[in-house]
C-alpha cells in the first residue's frame, strides 16, 4: 500500500503469515466517552481500515476479522441496523480502495440472512478483487464456527450421498476444503482486544495451532504500536506444533 509513514524497526520480529482478530470493546469504548455504542462501531470501522494498512506494511499476508457473529443478531435492533449500515458503506467503498492497494477481499459466514443489497455488495467486492495479489483481507459476517462446520458437513454428506466422495477418503484436508476458509492457510496469531479471553465461536477448526494474544486495549484504540506489541509476543513464543524440538 502507498504510505508516507515511516515503518518502525521490525527487523527482530517474526512476522506471522496470517493474523486473525476479534475486534472487541467498541461499545465499552463509546460508553466511557458518554456516546452511544454505535459511535464505537463507527470508530471501529476506521481502526479496521488502518489495521489492514498496518498489517500490509508489516508484510502480513492474510488478515481475518470477526465483524458480526451468528449470535450478534440478538443485539438491540437499532444497533444491528447501524452495524449493517456500516457494512453497506464499508463494502461499497472498499472496492476502490482494495483495487488501489492490490488487496484481495473474501467474506466468510452464512449469506442467506444478509439483506440482498449487502449480499450483492459482498459478491461484487469479492469478484472485483479476486485477482489482486497483495494482502488477503477476510471479513467474517454472520459467521459462527459451528454454523460453518454444520454447513460444510451438510455439503460433504451430500457429496458422499451423490457418490462424489467416499467416506474412506475423508481426511483433514478434505474437511478444510468444505469450510468457508478453503484455500486460506490457518491463522498463526489470534488477537482479541478489550480484556475478554475466549474464542466466541470464531475459527474453531482453523485456530488449532495459533498463538493467542489478549490485550485490555479496546478495539477503537488498537494501533500500529499495539499490533507490533502482539507480534513481539508472538515472536517470543516457541511454536512446536505438538512436536519436541
Ligand atoms: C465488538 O464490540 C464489535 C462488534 C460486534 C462489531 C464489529 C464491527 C466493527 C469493528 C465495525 C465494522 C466492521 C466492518 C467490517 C465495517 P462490542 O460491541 O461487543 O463491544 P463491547 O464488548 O464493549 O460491548
Amino acid at each position: 500500500m502507498e504510505t508516507d509513514r515511516e515503518l518502525p524497526d521490525i527487523s527482530s520480529l517474526k512476522i506471522p503469515r496470517h493474523v486473525a482478530i476479534i475486534m472487541d470493546g467498541n461499545g465499552r469504548w463509546a460508553k466511557m466517552r458518554h456516546k452511544p455504542r454505535t459511535y464505537g462501531h463507527a470508530k471501529g470501522a476506521e481502526v479496521l481500515e488502518e489495521t489492514l494498512e498496518n498489517c500490509d506494511h508489516l508484510g502480513i499476508r492474510y488478515l481475518t476479522v470477526y465483524a458480526f457473529s451468528t449470535e450478534n443478531w440478538a443485539r438491540p435492533l437499532e444497533e444491528v441496523k447501524v452495524i449493517m449500515n456500516l457494512f453497506r458503506k464499508y463494502l461499497i467503498s472498499s472496492v476502490e480502495k482494495c483495487m488501489k492497494n492490490n488487496v484481495r477481499c473474501i467474506v466468510i459466514g452464512e449469506r442467506s440472512r444478509l439483506s440482498p443489497d449487502i449480499a450483492e455488495a459482498v459478491c461484487h467486492l469479492e469478484e472485483a478483487t479476486k485477482d489482486n495479489t497483495g494482502i488477503t483481507f477476510i471479513i467474517a459476517i454472520n459467521y459462527g464456527s459451528r454454523d460453518e462446520i454444520v454447513r460444510g458437513v451438510k455439503r460433504l454428506a451430500g457429496d458422499v450421498a451423490a457418490n462424489l466422495l467416499s467416506p474412506d477418503d475423508v481426511n483433514e484436508g478434505v474437511i478444510q476444503n468444505y469450510l468457508d476458509t478453503a484455500d486460506i492457510p490457518d491463522p498463526d496469531l489470534l488477537i482479541r482486544t478489550s480484556g475478554e479471553e475466549r474464542l466466541s465461536n470464531f475459527l474453531l477448526w482453523q485456530l488449532a495451532y495459533a498463538e493467542f494474544y489478549f490485550t485490555d486495549v479496546p478495539w477503537p484504540d488498537f494501533s500500529m504500536e499495539e499490533l507490533i506489541k502482539a507480534i513481539r509476543v508472538y515472536t517470543s513464543r516457541d511454536r512446536r506444533f505438538g512436536k519436541v524440538k
